[in-house]
């Protein structure tokens, strides 16, 4: 059962007009809300930021507060997964012509909802690979929009060289990665991109933040060059479907000798205590 339009209905019942502006232009917006123990993770966080990128492309918000809550709500109750991420999108509409300009029209909003299979501690432990890329997107990736192109091209490289992410550049600063937050321990110190129009404010980055101070660990919200990158004490990239996961390997060197480190365990444990509030 899938939110479409008002309705919930199959998901082979849901169509859309080829003048649709999230098919034309990728012209829309979108956010993915993970959900513990049939319980929504930071919903309001969430819908803030989805009022941030609408308010940035000037669509206006379909619903209010307590709506989206209750549709959300209302979708859970078709799904018998207790761990869900519900995929949430708004694009502007159907206009009677292709154009790039548009007037006020009625925005397309379509919500589904997936078993969200994290991976346990244990397996985290285990250290992930990523690559560098420079960072090739435009201006504004404070917005959730879905025009992914960029980013589609980087996870399809990232499939293709198995490795977990891209973690991309911008003048030899580490922005984020192509689908996270991209944060290096040194001497103790938490290091991660200020938020700005160069990376998307990760939910999960605040709760990394959170959890940071909840460990006494000091957070510089500074940017950090490739060089301090490959010599970090510990990587880690945060997202709300994999969490706060380790890297351990960048453009195939390692990073700590491929050691998980201290900190990233009570930062982790924190986090999922989060869970349970
Ligand atoms: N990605 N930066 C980028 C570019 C992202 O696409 C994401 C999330 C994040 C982390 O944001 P959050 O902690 O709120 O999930 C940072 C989602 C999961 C996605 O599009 O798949």
């Amino acid at each position: 059962m899938i939110f479409f339009n008002n309705e919930f209905i199959e998901k082979n019942q849901a169509h859309i007009s080829v003048m649709d502006r999230g098919f034309l232009f990728g012209d829309g917006v979108y956010e993915i809300i993970p959900v513990y123990n049939n319980k929504i993770f930071h919903l309001n966080a969430h819908l803030l930021r989805l009022q941030a990128s609408l308010d940035s492309v000037k669509i206006k918000n379909p619903y209010n507060l307590k709506e989206w809550y209750n549709i959300l709500s209302k979708l859970l109750g078709f799904y018998d997964n207790k761990e869900q991420s519900i995929y949430l999108q708004i694009s502007r509409g159907v206009s009677d012509k292709r154009k790039y300009s548009f007037n006020d029209l009625t925005p397309t909003v379509y919500i589904e909802s997936n078993p969200l299979l994290t991976k346990t501690k244990q397996a985290l432990k285990a250290g992930f690979s990523a690559i560098t890329q420079p960072d090739i997107r435009w201006h504004r990736c404070d917005i959730k929009s879905t025009s992914l192109l960029a980013n589609v091209m980087y996870l399809q490289q990232a499939k293709e060289k198995n490795v977990e992410e891209i973690i991309l550049y911008r003048d030899n600063q580490v922005t984020e990665g192509a689908t996270s937050n991209v944060f290096i321990i040194k001497n103790n110190t938490l290091f991660t991109h200020p938020t700005s129009a160069h990376i998307l404010s990760g939910i999960t980055r605040d709760l990394v933040l959170k959890s940071a101070r909840a460990c006494h660990i000091p957070i510089k919200e500074t940017s950090f060059s490739m060089n301090e990158l490959n010599i970090a004490d510990e990587l880690w990239i945060s997202s709300s479907t994999r969490e706060i996961m380790p890297i351990t390997k960048v453009d195939g060197k390692l990073i700590n000798r491929g050691n998980i480190g201290n900190i990233w365990n009570c930062i982790y444990d924190y986090y999922q205590s989060l869970k349970n509030v």
